[in-house]
């Protein structure tokens, strides 16, 4: 996640906080949906940077994650290894056991996790809990929040991929029941969607791509994304989605190479993976000119500047609100006999605001035209 914005947005928060105005800046949820198995999960991870969601062939991912991202500044004492703006969210310096950075689940509540490996194993261990062993599912959402001074405070749901023939202990009706629970998260206004595909299979056959049309036909807050491109046959590509020929997406397509089978059976760890990504799209004929435009990077950075977007179009009305209460607070104070002087906290924070709204405007400018950039 683009640092510029982590500390933009989290200024804005204290201002909010110290005034006690809370949450106002509803920042997307983002969410992936797609196939079981085409790499949702995978997707994900390299987003957050951090090894810690069950992945692998078969339905792994059987209940919803709700991912909530927290900053919180570092305490201890910084070791020196400051964070690359473009690194943070698909962060390349991994820095295990950081005393600064957790999990905790909603169900455990006061229980910290330092290592996400064990996080892993006890989102695997609820979810059996919760649906069994053998393939079960259920719409019961399991609550995870990560604290670390690297991240921008921000939703991320896992979801169970679309299946089609129930296997295991599913129910016959589990094609309706997944889309059921994934309509719940995707219909939301503010809920990006990630429609991950496989690149080797049909992209006219997308399950993702088929219920993200259906909730936002205009494909205002829809992102393909297309994993397995390393697997895809000799002498194919994905230029032609790419380039919008195929099923035009208004906010395009980006092509990933996420960890195999094989990586995570030998616990490749993520910094390995997207070096070896940027590797595979420098080095491939067909994307070697377009490299900067493939991979986590580009994907995290088409997130950055969609956070942007939507924090700048929210910003107006936030503003009006806080002018609305204060009005009346000095009316209110007008009648006891006082006067609200030019320091109090309601105008610091209107000017801050006005402040955020030019600084966001010059930081997007520049970059509003990347986002239909496919080429
Ligand atoms: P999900 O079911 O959609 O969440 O998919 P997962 O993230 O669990 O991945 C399913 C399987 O596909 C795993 O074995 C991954 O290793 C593999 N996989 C996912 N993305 C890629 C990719 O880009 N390339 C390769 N080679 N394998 C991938
Ligand atoms: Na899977
Ligand atoms: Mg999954």
């Amino acid at each position: 996640m683009d640092q510029q914005l982590i500390n933009l947005v989290n200024k804005l928060q204290d201002v909010f906080a110290s005034i006690g105005v809370s949450n106002n800046i509803d920042l997307p949820q983002i969410t992936v949906i797609g196939s079981q198995s085409s790499g949702k999960s995978s997707v994900l991870e390299n987003i957050v940077g951090r090894d810690f969601l069950p992945r692998g062939t078969g339905i792994v991912t059987r209940r919803p994650l709700v991912l909530q991202l927290i900053n919180r500044p570092a305490t201890s004492k910084p070791n020196g290894n400051a964070e690359k703006p473009e690194e943070a969210m698909s962060k390349v310096q991994l820095n295990e056991n950081n005393p600064d950075e957790w999990g905790e689940f909603l169900h455990l509540p006061g229980q910290k996790f330092h290592d996400f490996h064990a996080i892993r194993d006890e989102i695997v261990r609820d979810t059996e809990k919760m649906t069994g062993k053998n393939a079960g599912i259920s719409p019961n959402p399991i609550n995870l929040r990560i604290f670390s001074p690297n991240v921008l405070t921000l939703t991320l749901v896992d979801l169970p991929g679309l299946t089609k023939v129930p296997v295991g202990d599913q129910p016959r009706d589990i094609e309706k029941q997944i889309r059921d629970m994934l309509l719940r998260f995707i219909s939301k206004p503010n809920a990006i969607i990630l429609a991950v595909t496989a690149a080797n299979t049909d992209l006219a056959n997308s399950d993702g791509l088929k219920m993200a049309r259906e909730v936002d036909p205009e494909g205002t807050r829809t992102i393909g994304v297309l994993t397995k491109v390393d697997l895809m046959d000799q002498g194919t590509d994905v230029v032609d989605i790419l380039a919008g020929r195929v099923i035009p997406l208004r906010l395009g397509y980006v092509p990933v190479v996420n960890r195999g089978q094989r990586d995570i059976d030998q616990s490749k760890s993520i910094s390995s993976a997207l070096e070896n990504e940027r590797k595979f799209f420098e080095n491939h004929p067909s994307y070697a000119g377009k490299a900067q435009y493939c991979g986590t990077p580009w994907l995290a950075r088409k997130l950055n500047i969609i956070l942007m977007h939507h924090i700048r179009n929210t910003l107006p009305d936030i503003k009006a609100r806080i002018s609305q209460q204060l009005a009346k607070y000095q009316t209110e104070l007008a009648s006891l006999g006082g006067a609200l002087g030019e320091t109090n906290p309601g105008s610091l924070v209107l000017s801050t605001i006005t402040e955020f709204c030019a600084e966001f405007r010059s930081s997007i400018d520049g970059n509003t035209n990347d986002l239909s950039l496919n080429e």
